[in-house]
């Protein structure tokens, strides 16, 4: 091929015969037409169709990070909203916004462990510090409504992972262990800004490599296999161990896992998704290339609470399992087996997803960084069996976390995540300001209050 190509051109082109060619091609152009399109990736005048990479409903700007970059949101219902930070050299690691440009800790700047000592070791072993008392790193945080029949004010829940991230020397990133302790659910009446509940975890249900990442709750006094008190559902989404959801009965404490390294959990093998139009390759300081090793991310239960929806960051499927699979207990020996045969697999939907979020229609709306987008999938009787397009935006730049409030809007946490430092070899090509944008949902969709009687 190359050969011919050579012997198009002649034997022994001189400058000048070159040129001669150059300049008939540009003569050629011309000749078109003088309002030919040739500009350079600027197609605002062309006649060709183009991808506007926009539909769905009005988008609006409601804040603008320009301090800490954030991971999760929760809206409350007098209007404040929530956001969490992974540590870090972070000051702190949960917030409350106070005005469009600014956050500051809540409920207190002291209740963050100082950032010295979020971490230490144990014979050459990083682990995160076992301070139960104390905020370590809260990934994410979901506000369930007063609810009369648990006697609890509408609550700020946050999980705090005990798992900061730090650098050595070098720049390179790591995830201490977590040990006992500092791994957490805390709960926040947002009646007096106070934490008046925390449920730690023994080291068979959450191990030192898990990594707690999204909550979800029934506050229904008679939800089968629970104390009456409530339950919450948990995802262990670690990147270095075993994958699975994680309960805690509200009422005993108690915690257990189930569909413990299920197939439907696992993280998608060697998966490559592209974002703003890039291949994505996992790259951290001090080591090669590789892929994004998150599982299980999102999840949503439906207004009826009987059912989960799930997915792992690094894969293109969504799967649910009904709830009373999660609850059921070790004592019953089937317990797994039966979680496991009970799951769905609702095939793929177009891509990764990352956090989800749900309404009283029963639709599952799914952050789609890869197309600065989110999906919805209908869960009721009614849904047409396909994961459909809601909302896409070019300033949908990775969507992490989302929060229906009380208002019936979707409030979208916007952090430029694949430009992170610690997935580019430490190159942090994010831009000032991250961004909560927000939209209304469709057909009268609102905040699930049918599980917080
Ligand atoms: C793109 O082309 C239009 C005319 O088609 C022009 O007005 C505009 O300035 C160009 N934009 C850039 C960024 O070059
Ligand atoms: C973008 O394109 C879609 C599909 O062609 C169209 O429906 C929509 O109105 C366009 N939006 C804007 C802002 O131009
Ligand atoms: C927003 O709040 C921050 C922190 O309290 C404050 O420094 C800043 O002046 C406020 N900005 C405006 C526009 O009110
Ligand atoms: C915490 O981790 C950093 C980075 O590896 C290390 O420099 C520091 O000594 C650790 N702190 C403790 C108390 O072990
Ligand atoms: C936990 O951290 C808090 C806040 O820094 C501190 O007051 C408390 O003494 C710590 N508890 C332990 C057991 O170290
Ligand atoms: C705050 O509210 C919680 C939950 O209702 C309650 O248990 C706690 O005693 C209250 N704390 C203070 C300081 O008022
Ligand atoms: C459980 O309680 C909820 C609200 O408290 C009620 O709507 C539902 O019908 C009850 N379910 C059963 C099976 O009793
Ligand atoms: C599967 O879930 C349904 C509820 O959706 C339940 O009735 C059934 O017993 C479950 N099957 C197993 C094997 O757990």
């Amino acid at each position: 091929m190359v050969v011919t190509a050579v012997r198009l051109l002649p034997r022994n082109p001189t400058q000048s015969s070159l040129t001669m060619l150059f300049s008939a091609i540009a003569a050629l152009a011309l000749g078109i037409g003088a309002t030919a399109q040739v500009t350079y990736q600027n197609s605002s005048g062309t006649r060709l169709r183009v991808d506007n990479g926009t539909y769905g409903p009005e988008i609006e700007e409601v804040h603008y990070y320009y301090d800490q970059w954030p991971i999760g949101i929760a809206a409350a219902s007098d209007g404040r909203i929530f956001t969490t930070y992974t540590r870090g050299d972070y000051r702190y690691t949960l917030g409350v916004v106070v005005n469009q440009t600014a956050e500051e800790a809540y409920p207190s700047l002291e209740l963050n462990l100082p950032v010295d000592q979020l971490n230490t070791s144990w014979n050459g072993i990083d682990f995160g510090s076992g301070n139960s008392s104390a905020f370590i790193s809260v990934q994410a945080v979901y506000v369930t409504p007063e609810s009369n029949a648990t006697g609890r004010p509408e609550t700020l829940w946050a999980i705090d992972t005990g798992r900061p991230t730090i650098h050595n020397g070098q720049g390179e990133p790591s995830m201490p262990y977590a040990q006992p302790g500092g791994p957490k659910l805390v709960a926040i009446s947002l009646a007096n800004n106070t934490i008046y509940q925390t449920f730690t975890f023994p080291s068979n249900v959450h191990y030192p490599s898990s990594y707690l990442n999204d909550l979800r709750f029934d506050l229904r006094p008679n939800v089968t296999g629970t104390s009456g008190k409530g339950i919450a559902y948990l995802v262990d989404s670690s990147d270095d161990g075993r994958l699975g959801f994680i309960m805690v009965d509200l009422g005993t404490g108690e915690s257990w896992r189930r569909l413990d390294q299920d197939r439907s959990v696992l993280r998608g093998q060697n998966d490559v998704p592209s974002y703003v139009g890039h291949p994505f390759y996992f790259e951290q300081v001090g080591r090669p290339s590789r892929w994004l090793l998150e599982g299980l991310d999102g999840i949503q239960i439906t207004p009826d609470g009987e059912r989960i929806y799930y997915s792992p960051l690094t894969s293109k499927r969504l799967y649910s399992v009904p709830t009373a699979n999660l609850r059921e207990r070790d004592s019953n020996p089937a317990a797994e087996l039966n979680a496991h045969s009970n799951v769905s697999d609702h095939g793929q939907r177009g891509g990764d997803a990352n956090g989800f979020e749900g309404d009283n229609n029963g639709l599952v709306y799914q952050l789609m960084p890869e197309s600065n987008a989110v999906y919805f999938y209908d869960s009721t009787p009614s849904g047409n069996g396909k994961t459909n397009p809601f909302v896409r935006d070019p300033r949908i730049l990775w969507p992490d976390g989302a929060s229906v409030g009380a208002d019936g809007y979707i409030y979208l946490n916007i952090n430029q995540l694949y430009y992170q430092p610690d997935w580019n070899f430490g190159v942090d090509s994010r831009e000032h300001p991250g961004a909560i944008l927000r939209c209304k949902l469709p057909n009268g969709g609102r905040k699930i209050t049918s599980l917080f009687p």
